[in-house]
């Protein structure tokens, strides 16, 4: 469904992304794990549009979009959840979730659509008529989420959801990504949790200094010595 092939994204003189290779194919979950600033972000960006790339191909359902705006990306399917939430605070949660699906243009109807959602989220039913701003960290990250799929996206690209929040929330965040590929989503993940992205991620693309330096099946990744001395410390402290 999607391929990146020698991607470069520069800003000014920060080679952000080295020529990256990376695919996603319909119905996976891919893994895209790295330390702070790698390029993971940046990868990402590409895809959606909000990041013009240097040099290389995205292709996405066949066709090259490599250079898109993003809301065109946005348009032929590709949802970006971004690292830090940008959820509008000032607006209802209702609202932010409206905003999610501004790019359809499937005439879905939008009160069916949220019903639909606030059933993956029972949680966002009570505030949906309250700020966005009156949210806490993991409620906002639900909305950020739950936002993402209004679009009704083909791909959803997740940079680090489950940044900044409490365990249990991590948590909670974990399940649902693994709910949403059960029912067949094709999703792109940025993660710092490394063992918690393994362990839900179907293939993933390991990036140091914007190169992949490895990848491959999770299972098998989850397994490598050398991951696991580079990215242990990494990994969210388990609770006592
Ligand atoms: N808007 C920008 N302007 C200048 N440099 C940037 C910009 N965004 C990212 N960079 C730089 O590009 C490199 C890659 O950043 P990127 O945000 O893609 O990394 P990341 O892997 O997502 O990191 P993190 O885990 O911290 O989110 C870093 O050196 C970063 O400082
Ligand atoms: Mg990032």
């Amino acid at each position: 469904m999607l391929e990146v092939r020698d991607l470069h994204l520069s800003y000014g003189r920060i080679r952000a992304v080295q020529g990256v290779d990376l695919d996603v194919a319909a119905g996976e979950i891919v893994a895209l794990v790295g330390v702070n600033g790698a390029g993971k972000s940046s990868i990402l960006k590409a895809i959606a549009g909000l990041e013009r790339p240097e040099r290389g191909a995205i292709r996405f359902a066949g066709r090259g979009i490599a250079g898109w705006p993003a809301h065109r990306a946005l348009a032929a399917g590709i949802a970006y959840v971004p690292e830090g939430r940008m959820i509008v605070g000032t607006l209802s949660v209702r609202d932010n979730l409206r905003l999610g699906a501004f790019a359809r243009s499937d005439g879905a109807e939008l009160g069916t659509e949220i019903e639909r959602i606030l059933g993956i989220f029972p949680d966002l039913r009570d505030r949906l008529d309250e700020p966005g701003a009156s949210l806490s960290g993991g409620q906002a990250q639900m909305l950020a989420l739950a936002r993402g799929l209004m679009a009704a996206p083909k791909l959803m690209l997740l940079d680090e959801p489950a940044l900044g929040l409490a365990p249990v929330m991590t948590r909670a965040v974990f399940a649902l990504i693994a709910r949403l590929k059960a029912e067949g989503a094709t999703i792109l993940l940025v993660e710092q949790n490394v063992v918690e992205a393994l362990a839900l991620a179907d293939r993933a693309y390991v990036i140091e200094s914007g190169r992949i330096v490895k990848h491959g099946a999770a299972s098998l990744l989850a397994r490598d010595p050398g991951l696991r001395e580079a990215y242990l410390g990494l990994s969210r402290e388990e609770p006592a």
